[in-house]
């Protein structure tokens, strides 16, 4: 029979991705999908196959949701903390697929990105598990490049940074983002087109402008444009940020390790727009050539593809420009450190939107509807 699906958040930035992946791999004529809003009930939907979906259902009425087999919710953690429990309580054992982090770490739910842990998935669907959640962003982006390092349990730790879009604070942000960019041209453009123009008055004119009371920063802390934030979320009291955090105990509970796999690093935002990068140092338990690693890393999905480490591969193909709006998973920079040989470094990226977060939900629906 097919299965009811109710969809929250549909209409933010994540649900939007995952509605076009969803139009895209025609998954709508496998379900009955419904539409639920926190904020509108009763208003329009989305138009989907040429159908619109009119009168939207109030996404905190726990009888209208019991009804739902699936609920997939991009909405955001308060939805989840303010409807999860209440929905349980009431003994819905229904599936609930989530994009927030509030459900990851709980004993009762699966981190899901079935091309790195399709058995555990399997092995918690066959025990009852019915609560399914997409992991970070960074973490999940890291398991496609490294999968094949990490299912042959090759990696001892992993020191990382990241460049992280300002698509993974939300949409606002890159609104912000780009008026941020708005205003510091707009400050030197007539300098601009001066062929004898100062490059340091310029500079100057941005800096201030920058540092000015009027320039655009309604949701960053600190401007972004011109500028970087070596700060994401808050702080976990251990010197990390829980960004950082997440990387070694997000990636372990996918992998279904116990805090195996050693990974810190510093996560970054920078002014990209929805692609994350990551610069990787690894330590292999073992001392692979680099061809051996190559060929590890890229036969483990489909998605992953290396990138030959010379000027033109590297800065055409290995960019948040170059990936955007796609699925791959560039992953090239691979060398040997001078540290010794088990070293290696790498660079990623991945489209923070894709899989990043709506692509690992698509797949566990798909997985959900074929039960
Ligand atoms: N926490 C991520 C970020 C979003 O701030 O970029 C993806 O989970």
């Amino acid at each position: 029979m097919m299965k009811s699906v109710g969809f929250i958040g549909w209409r933010g930035m994540v649900g939007s991705v995952l509605l076009e992946r969803m139009i895209q791999e025609n998954d709508f004529i496998k379900i009955h999908p419904h539409f639920f809003s926190t904020s509108q009930p009763g208003q329009d939907g989305p138009i989907i196959n040429n159908i619109l979906f009119k009168n939207l259902k109030d996404a905190y009425n726990i009888n209208l949701l019991k009804e739902m087999d699936i609920i997939l919710t991009c909405q955001g953690g308060f939805y989840t903390n303010a409807v999860y429990s209440k929905l349980r309580k009431e003994n819905w054992r229904g599936y609930w697929i989530d994009a927030s982090s509030t459900l990851r770490m709980s004993d009762d739910s699966i981190i899901v990105l079935d091309p790195i842990n399709l058995k555990i998935i399997q092995e918690g669907l066959d025990n009852g598990i019915k609560t399914f959640v997409g992991s970070n962003c960074t973490v999940s982006l890291m398991l496609m490049a490294l999968g094949g390092l990490f299912s042959k349990n090759l990696i001892e730790w992993i020191s990382v940074s990241t460049y992280q879009a300002a698509s993974g604070a939300g949409a606002k942000y890159i609104i912000e983002l780009l008026k941020q960019m708005g205003a510091l041209y707009n400050v030197v453009s007539k300098d601009l087109l001066n062929k004898s123009y100062s490059i340091l008055d310029i500079e100057k004119k941005v800096t201030k402008e920058i540092e000015n009371n009027q320039f655009p920063l309604k949701y960053f802390p600190i401007p972004l444009a011109g500028n970087l934030i070596p700060w994401i979320d808050i702080d976990m009291n251990n010197g990390q940020s829980r960004e950082e955090w997440k990387g070694q105990f997000e990636t372990n509970k996918i992998l279904g390790f116990k805090n195996k796999v050693i990974i810190d690093g510093i996560c970054v935002r920078i002014s990209s727009i929805r692609c994350h990068s990551q610069s990787f140092t690894i330590k292999l338990n073992k001392n692979l050539s680099l061809k051996n690693i190559e060929e590890i890393i890229v036969s483990h999905n489909n998605w992953v593809s290396f990138v030959p480490n010379s000027i033109e591969e590297t800065i055409s193909k290995l960019t948040p420009s170059s990936v955007t709006g796609t699925l791959n998973i560039p992953i090239g920079r691979l060398r040997k450190m001078n540290i010794g040989e088990k070293y290696f470094s790498a660079f990623t990226v991945g489209d923070q939107l894709l899989w990043g977060a709506a692509e690992p939900l698509r797949r566990m629906l798909n997985l959900l509807i074929n039960i």
